[in-house]
């Protein structure tokens, strides 16, 4: 894929591979490794409008971001086009500087809200808050699925009215709410999108190898790709899309991360915290079962680092 800038409003980013917002893994020690190894932009897992205006403490760790990191995106979600305009507003929002909307989260708890992917049927709804969060005055972005259900795609009128309410980029997940994170991602309906505007347009779904990212911006005509799970897997997957060396090797960015984690959280629940990644790591390692084990065992980040460390194949 040609590699380019992207304008998101006026921030120019330095790439257009990105790394997604992942609920439980976007924190600021995965950003931070993935921006080594070359992500152009990095964003955080979603967090609740609602959340930050009335139990701020239980989401504002979310937001905690690293004096290291650049240019960085806050991923917000919600129903209620007031409290999203009051929070991106807010001081919460303001170390930022861009704001992504989430309108393509699957979770009942969050459809049946009428948030996330909710809003690919609500057109009117989501132009609302658009509008609103565009009132912050920072760039913003949206990023959704093609659709509720296969077959009854919304990508085309959704990009549409996005640009219409004041969105600087729109990210497509080339997939269907009813299909989570499984099966073919549908070039079709991402070109549609970028066919239809005229701000940039991120492909998103299922890259796992460069050949991956180059086969999505061939099909869908995308500005730029993002990377999710193929990063949890291989966060120097962005290095080998973009094609440029950036000088560290995986065990040295397992213990940036582990470090990172460890003097913000302290060896215990940096540990607890970390498993889940650890386990990502590990899918394909031989004996990974048993390490697995070990790890999800251990509630010491130092000794799960050592055990990832010492795996011959990472
Ligand atoms: C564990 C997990 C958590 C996710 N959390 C978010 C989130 O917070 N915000 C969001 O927009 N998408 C979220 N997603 C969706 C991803 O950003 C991405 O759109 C999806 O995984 C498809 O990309 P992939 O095939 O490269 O993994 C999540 C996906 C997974 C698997």
């Amino acid at each position: 894929m040609q590699v380019k800038k992207i304008k998101i409003g006026k921030i120019e980013t330095q790439n257009n591979v990105f790394f997604a917002p992942l609920a439980g893994f976007s924190d600021f020690a995965m950003r931070d490794i993935c921006a080594l190894s070359g992500a152009g932009l990095c964003f955080t897992e979603m967090v609740s409008c609602k959340g930050l205006k009335y139990t701020p403490d239980a989401s504002s760790e979310l937001l905690y971001k690293n004096p290291s990191e650049k240019i960085t995106a806050v991923q917000i979600f919600g129903s209620d086009e007031e409290v999203m305009g009051e929070i991106a507003r807010s001081e919460y929002i303001a170390p930022f500087d861009i704001i992504d909307i989430n309108m393509g989260c699957p979770v009942p708890k969050i459809y049946t809200n009428g948030e996330g992917s909710a809003l690919l049927a609500d057109l009117k709804q989501a132009s609302k808050i658009i509008s609103s969060v565009k009132k912050s005055q920072k760039p913003v972005s949206v990023k959704i699925r093609i659709g509720l259900t296969e077959g009854n795609f919304v990508t085309e009128e959704f990009a549409k009215m996005a640009e219409d309410s004041g969105a600087d980029m729109l990210t497509v997940h080339g997939r269907v709410r009813t299909a989570y994170y499984q099966g073919e991602v549908n070039y079709r309906e991402i070109a549609k999108a970028k066919n239809a505007v005229s701000i940039p347009v991120i492909a998103n779904g299922g890259i796992f190898t460069k050949e991956d990212a180059d086969k999505m911006i061939e099909q869908t005509g995308a500005d730029g790709v993002m990377v999710a799970r193929g990063a949890l897997e291989n966060p120097l997957i962005f290095e080998e899309i973009l094609g440029v060396k950036c000088g560290y090797s995986l065990k040295e960015l397992i213990s940036r991360q582990t470090d990172l984690l460890k003097q913000r959280y302290g060896a215990e629940r940096s540990a607890i915290m970390f498993r889940k990644q650890a386990a990502y790591y590990l899918k394909g390692v031989e004996g990974g079962k048993k390490l697995k084990e070990k790890i999800f065992a251990s509630s010491d980040i130092n000794e799960v680092k050592n055990i990832l460390l010492s795996v011959e194949g990472l």
